[in-house]
């Protein structure tokens, strides 16, 4: 269950919108190399602090952190860690609605045939409609987070991680179909040569920031998520093991989008800085073109807004929790709550496409800047908090109960990664996007 459970919150609009955008964005194979290289530095040894601290603490994000400060260091300050996280996972289900919703308009318009044999005009001008327009993309992100909200409020989170279960092999059947199609008839060489190429040159401190956040969001780690999924995992169960499954099937998953969408682009001599619009730009053309395109364009954004789905609900869970535990209110007015505050917070996002696209500054509209802060800002800071705490604080007796199923050499790597590389990449990262160095 457990590893459903984080599977279904990591796998989610990250992998298949979000990692092939900020890949176009940023120029390709180096920041491809960067992202990499921080999911297996920085990610694995955060993860299991994460499960490792969820484990022990039993509860919320934040109460865990209480808990477990006073039990280790006679300091309950901890507690800020988890709500550095919750903001973050404010911000983040506030935009991540909005995208959700618009995977749910394609799978409508899918199902209607709309892309059958279209240009790359066309569906440019579909993806532009849509995001000029207020009244639709309202309709979506409020279905999504009523359906997220009542999700919550059921606690009805078992079924769901069944449905996972069929989900993720579903995905991607229609991910290998697409795959054939970017073989066959994208640029399948510019593409592979686009993500795996690098170009050192182009990096800069920004460029690592954002390949770092991108491996916290996909990751769905400094959230406090995974802490709190950390406390279904039973004792006799690995979590090195279960770590690393998780973090190769993400991996997987945001690699094969990326070789699906970029032959793509470049058969159809589409930009791949796009941006946000790019998968909803590429994939319905491969859709109008397959045998089948109708039934597979549709299941496969069906089965998008599902992924998201879960992830949101992983978004919206510690918060709720949270206000459970410290209100002593009922769970459905906890969700709606949040839920209300959230999707008014989306509504900025919604605005940045359309009448506030040109209200610009920092790092560029509303969305970018809502985005940048929690995913690259936010999250990097409350996962160098949970493993600081977990690698540093945690007595060694502690550490070495939660990871007793590991061999001496795995229990190794993770307090080195965790006690200095992790950390220090961080902060190094950080301090140099600051521009101190
Ligand atoms: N990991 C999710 C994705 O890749 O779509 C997004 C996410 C979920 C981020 C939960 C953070 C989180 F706590």
């Amino acid at each position: 269950m457990f590893i459903l459970a984080v599977s279904g919150s990591a796998i989610g609009l990250g992998n298949i919108w979000k990692f092939p955008y900020i890949t176009g964005v940023n120029g390709g194979g180096a920041f491809v190399i960067i992202y990499l290289i921080c999911i297996f530095s920085i990610g694995l040894p955060i993860m299991i602090s994460e499960i490792m601290i969820g484990r022990k603490g039993k509860r919320n994000p934040i109460t865990s952190m209480e808990i477990l400060g006073i039990e280790e260091t006679g300091n309950g300050v901890w507690k800020i860690v988890g709500f550095i996280g919750l903001m973050a996972g404010f911000l983040i289900l506030s935009f991540y609605s909005v995208i959700a919703g618009w995977t749910f308009h394609y799978f409508l318009l899918t199902l209607q045939g709309l892309f059958i044999e279209t240009s790359a005009m066309e569906v440019k001008t579909v993806f532009n409609q849509l995001t000029q327009s207020i009244p639709k993309q309202l309709i979506y992100h409020s279905f999504f987070m009523i359906l997220t909200v009542s999700i919550i409020s059921k606690g009805v989170r078992n079924g769901l991680e069944k449905a996972v279960y069929f989900m993720m092999p579903a995905l991607l059947i229609i991910m290998c179909i697409l795959l054939y199609y970017s073989i066959t008839q994208g640029n399948f060489s510019e593409g592979v040569s686009f993500l795996f190429k690098p170009d050192f040159s182009i990096i800069t401190a920004s460029t690592i920031l954002v390949a770092m956040g991108h491996a916290f969001f996909t990751l769905s780690l400094g959230m406090g998520c995974v802490v709190m999924y950390g406390a279904y995992l039973q004792d006799h169960e690995s979590i090195f093991k279960t770590s690393i499954i998780i973090i190769l099937c993400d991996t997987f998953i945001a690699l094969f989008a990326g070789l699906i969408i970029f032959p793509i682009v470049f058969a159809n001599n589409l930009d791949p800085g796009a941006g946000p619009g790019l998968i909803f730009q590429t994939l319905p053309l491969a859709f109008g073109q397959i045998n089948g395109g109708i039934l597979f364009g549709a299941l496969f954004f069906a089965l998008i807004s599902f992924a998201a789905l879960t992830s949101a609900i992983s978004l919206l869970e510690p918060s709720v929790v949270w206000l459970i535990e410290k209100r002593q209110i009922r769970r459905s007015t906890a969700a709606i709550l949040m839920g209300l505050l959230i999707w008014t917070m989306g509504l900025f996002t919604i605005l940045s496409f359309n009448n506030l696209s040109s209200f610009v500054f920092w790092k560029g509209t509303i969305f970018d800047n809502i985005d940048f802060l929690a995913s690259n800002i936010l999250l990097p800071i409350s996962g160098l908090l949970f493993t600081v705490f977990a690698s540093w604080f945690m007595s060694h007796k502690s550490s070495k109960r939660e990871l007793s199923d590991t061999t001496t050499l795995q229990y190794n790597i993770w307090r080195f990664l965790a006690r200095y590389i992790a950390p220090l990449a961080v902060i190094i990262i950080l301090i140099n996007f600051i521009g101190v160095f």
